[in-house]
């Protein structure tokens, strides 16, 4: 039995006073969370503003992107993992649509993320998805097997035992357009039978999150998916009680 797993993906969004108040209400539901792993992944300077605000055990902290370089050096602007390791940090997000699409990064790039990441101890959450275009074009498979492919050739399959999978498809990121169930659940069933053909028991026990305009009133139905087992929240997790409705529904 996989443990599902909800993550807030906050971006770019925030400010202390704003965070206050949804920590506070974090904090307030967190206790009644059972049988989900859930994770906040603020913007990185509010990190340890972050961890000093949260009371509860049962939130982690991740972050939303870091440095190739995985300790220190003339990297201006970059945060390295050890840095997020330093603050506390479980989780990263590598490879958001938004990472590759507005600061080019490469399938390279992010599987080399991935590999520094798992060096360091941190659970990357690997984003992968095709936009509408691929999509229509009926290239999402061979999409999302590249986006694998250059993270495998890397770390092998085995690794995927630490690695958190999100399939995003770009199409449905703040577009108000969900996957629907079916459709989500048929890329999830290809990403975990392509990991199965490597190696059966990793696949079985791989993380595979869906994200994309995820919403208390659709996240039940798309967490009933045999191969959906949790979810990466943009939008809804900037408010707590959506959140963790959400996050409910995922235990349910
Ligand atoms: P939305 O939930 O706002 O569509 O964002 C999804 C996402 O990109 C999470 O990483």
């Amino acid at each position: 039995m996989r443990k599902p797993f909800v993550a807030g993906n906050w971006k770019m969004h925030g400010s202390k006073a704003s965070i206050e108040g949804l920590m506070a209400g974090l904090n307030a539901q967190a206790s009644a969370l059972k049988n989900v792993d859930v994770a906040v992944c603020p913007p990185a300077i509010y990190m340890d503003y972050v961890k000093t605000l949260l009371n509860s055990p049962k939130i982690a902290l991740g972050a939303q992107n870091m440095a190739q370089e995985a300790t220190q050096g003339a990297f201006t602007g970059e945060t390295s993992a050890a840095m997020l390791q330093d603050f506390g940090c479980r989780y990263v997000i590598l490879g958001h649509s938004e990472r590759r699409a507005l600061f080019g990064e490469t399938d390279e790039e992010i599987a080399a993320k991935v590999s520094v990441a798992l060096q360091m101890g941190l659970t990357p959450i690997l984003c992968v998805g095709e936009t509408l275009e691929q999509r229509e074009s009926g290239v999402t498979e061979k999409v999302i097997a590249a986006q694998l492919d250059a993270v495998i050739a890397l770390t092998g399959v085995d690794a995927f035992t630490q690695i958190v999978i999100a399939y995003e498809p770009v199409w449905a990121i703040g577009t108000g357009k969900t996957a629907s169930p079916a459709q989500a659940q048929a890329v999830h069933a290809f990403i975990r039978d392509k990991l199965a053909r490597l190696n059966r028991s990793v696949a079985e026990k791989v993380i595979i999150q869906y994200g994309g305009s995820v919403k208390p009133d659709n996240a039940a139905e798309l967490f009933a998916q045999a191969d959906i087992d949790g979810g990466l929240i943009g939008g809804a997790s900037l408010n707590a009680d959506d959140f963790m409705a959400i996050c409910q529904a995922a235990s349910a």
